[in-house]
């Protein structure tokens, strides 16, 4: 009998936050207490509302709290020209079956965890915020946390400025308070999900798959051309679906302890992650950091996941 992982996913949907959505529902290996939702790609009332309605598509009622509407302290940034106006353009999605839960998501967070009969395994896929601001308000819960997984930073790689990874640029304070934790953390970041790529012609063959799948094409398709406008990159980045992937099946990663310390004073470097990938600092390692991925692997998973929730539908 599968024991199911107790999770909750903290996400800014976002086109690769919506598939993370997809394989949390769909994994037998996870029992998804909730979906919490943060400002980052877009503001938190379409993040939300975007949670909603991925939820709406798969036929799926996972409880869902809307959070943070800014950083910690500095202004928030957002990424339309990623995600586009809504934060998932590209695709019609249903309109949502139900509404966020009356609790915030820093209450949600703090009342699920404080609740659950087992240690909670934590996936943050957007900026720091609600985490940070539960360990603030409740420090106790923190023994409570089995583990948090999250996508963001990079050792050698950047995407928001040359030096810093979206999810960390967005609020390096918040950042900086689950880093120094002291709860265990896998970060996700950008050296391991810019290879976890959908090519143009994967994204195709979803198109030939069941509803969900072809609307994912449809969302997948508009993602891959503004990464490839931005960024150069060829296909559709997987960050986010990686890090919930790295909980499901931990052999898709391989990570290393090293010490991951995030800049907030640098004029040009705030919101990078600095990691001592050769263990000069004397420091002792505060993070598991991937380095390496089995993307085949990985790619079954999606690919499982996708068809899996077509089958239901
Ligand atoms: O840098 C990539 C991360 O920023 C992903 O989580 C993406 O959804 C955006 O939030
Ligand atoms: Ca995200």
């Amino acid at each position: 009998m599968v024991v199911k992982k107790k999770v909750i996913l903290d996400c800014d949907p976002g086109h690769d936050d919506a598939l993370a959505i997809v394989l949390a529902c769909a994994a037998e290996e996870l029992d998804l207490l909730g979906i919490t939702t943060v400002a980052g790609n877009q503001t938190v009332d379409k993040t939300t509302r975007n949670a909603l309605r991925v939820l709406a598509l798969i036929g799926e009622e996972v409880p869902v709290a809307c959070g943070a509407e800014r950083p910690l302290i500095c202004e928030l940034v957002t990424a339309p020209e990623v995600h586009g106006e809504t934060g998932l353009d590209g695709a019609e999605l249903p309109e949502p079956a139900f509404g966020p839960r009356e609790k915030h998501a820093v209450e949600f967070l703090i009342c699920t965890i404080r609740s659950s009969p087992e240690p909670v395994t934590l996936i943050p896929t957007g900026p720091l915020t609600n985490v940070a601001l539960a360990l603030r308000l409740a420090p106790d819960i923190a023994e409570r946390i089995e583990r948090i997984v999250l996508m963001g930073g990079a050792a050698r790689e950047a995407n928001a400025t040359p030096a810093a990874e979206f999810n960390i640029y967005v609020d390096p304070e918040a950042a900086r308070i689950v880093f120094t934790s002291g709860i265990p953390i896998t970060m996700v970041g950008l050296d391991v999900t810019n290879r976890a790529l959908l090519t143009p012609e994967e994204i195709e063959g979803l198109a030939r798959g069941g509803p969900v799948r072809r609307t994912f094409a449809r969302l997948l398709r508009f993602y891959a051309t503004a990464n490839e406008r931005l960024l150069g990159i060829g296909g559709a980045p997987l960050h986010d679906p990686l890090a919930v992937a790295a909980v499901i099946d931990p052999a898709v990663l391989v990570t290393e302890p090293l010490y991951v310390e995030v800049e907030l004073c640098g004029e040009h470097t705030r919101g990078a992650t600095v990691v001592d990938l050769y263990r000069v600092s004397g420091r002792s390692p505060n993070v598991d950091v991937a380095l390496d991925l089995d993307l085949r692997r990985f790619k079954e998973l999606v690919f499982w996941a996708l068809e899996r929730v077509d089958r239901r539908g």
